[in-house]
């Protein structure tokens, strides 16, 4: 008798209850007319005359605990089990808490998708890691054009024709082969070249890239929607200039320079005295670019141009170096946290 009284303490000291409706079936288990602790009190007329008062005296012991913990039970199981404990300070001051900020190439590249989205170009994406014909030999680029050279594109080992993107024009290809005009479209990615880091390179960084083809896509098409996103980007005041240069995949080829974001065109150690700072390249879609992507050459014209958006966040927020990006120093990162 005293044995099972005593395994009876353990096992209700040791009782869970999900809920209300949990604890009360343990009430009925325990403390009914028929539960176990009546079972003991019938069972105690048995009990010998010189046991009756320890044994009388435990199960008391016993049903009080039990009623008890079946009631604590229950209180518990009625609230959620926070409130009410007083383990809990509510009046205590809460930890602050730390909002984070986005990275400050997202702000940027955002900033751009946004001003070219309004223009009505949707984006599009590509792999990082992309075969050469993709990345080279759809865009125009001779067998032995330097760019293709160990000392640009990093080469997946055992798959020579196997690359890291070195930039995104790729993702023109890929979308000039599988639709047909009118295309407008804004490709942001990562990119990859072999250059040793330092503050002014690094081994990746980020670009956008746009292409507009359809009928009657002209050099002054582009022209004015440069300018609009190089007022929108930096300010209404700003002025553009092209400058002739060269690309395997346009003709012709361009780059544009915008007049410094420091001081307006006077002349600064910004833009080292001459008034103007380089952010993109760009020109018409050359012809047979569009011809090796399936594209009629006769019926269709068009044109691109490319920036990188740690070049772009450098002439915005003047970051001196480019590792700051991938550092994950939040000091940095901070900064940001009240830009967009
Ligand atoms: N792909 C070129 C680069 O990486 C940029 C560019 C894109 C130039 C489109 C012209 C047209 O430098």
């Amino acid at each position: 008798m005293l044995q099972k009284i005593e395994q009876l303490m353990q096992e209700i000291s040791a009782l869970h209850a999900k809920n209300a409706q949990e604890a009360e079936a343990l009430r009925i288990k325990y403390l009914s007319k028929k539960g176990e602790i009546s079972q003991l009190m019938n069972d105690f007329r048995s009990v010998p005359a010189e046991l009756k008062k320890e044994v009388g005296m435990k199960i008391n012991e016993l049903k009080n605990f039990a009623q008890e913990r079946i009631n604590a039970l229950k209180e518990g199981a009625g609230e959620s089990s926070a409130s009410g404990s007083d383990a809990i300070d509510l009046t205590r001051t809460p930890y602050p808490i730390t909002l984070g900020s986005r990275h400050p190439l997202t702000i940027v590249k955002n900033e751009i998708v946004d001003i070219f989205s309004r223009l009505g170009f949707t984006l599009a994406e590509g792999p990082e890691v992309e075969d050469d014909w993709h990345v080279y030999s759809s865009l125009n680029f001779a067998d032995d054009h330097p760019a293709r050279d160990m000392q640009d594109t990093f080469f997946v080992e055992a798959h020579p024709d196997i690359i890291l993107r070195s930039h995104t024009s790729s993702v023109q290809s890929r979308v000039m082969e599988a639709t047909q005009p009118p295309i407008r479209i804004l490709c942001p990615g990562r990119v990859y070249r072999n250059e040793a880091v330092s503050a002014r390179a690094h081994c990746f960084f980020h670009q956008v890239e746009g292409l507009y083809v359809d009928k009657n896509v002209s050099f002054t098409d582009l022209k004015q929607v440069l300018l609009l996103f190089a007022q929108e980007l930096f300010g209404p005041e700003t002025k553009i200039r092209l400058r002739p240069s060269y690309f395997p995949f346009t003709e012709p080829s361009a780059e544009m320079d915008v007049s410094c974001t420091i001081c307006g065109g006077k002349g600064c150690s910004m833009c080292k005295g001459s008034g103007w700072l380089e952010i993109l390249g760009c020109g018409m879609v050359d012809p047979a670019v569009l011809e090796a992507n399936g594209i009629d050459s006769s019926v269709y014209t068009g044109y691109a141009f490319g920036m990188g958006i740690e070049r772009i966040t450098n002439l915005k927020y003047q970051v001196k170096d480019l590792r700051m990006f991938s550092e994950n120093d939040v000091r940095f990162l901070d900064e940001f946290t009240s830009a967009r």
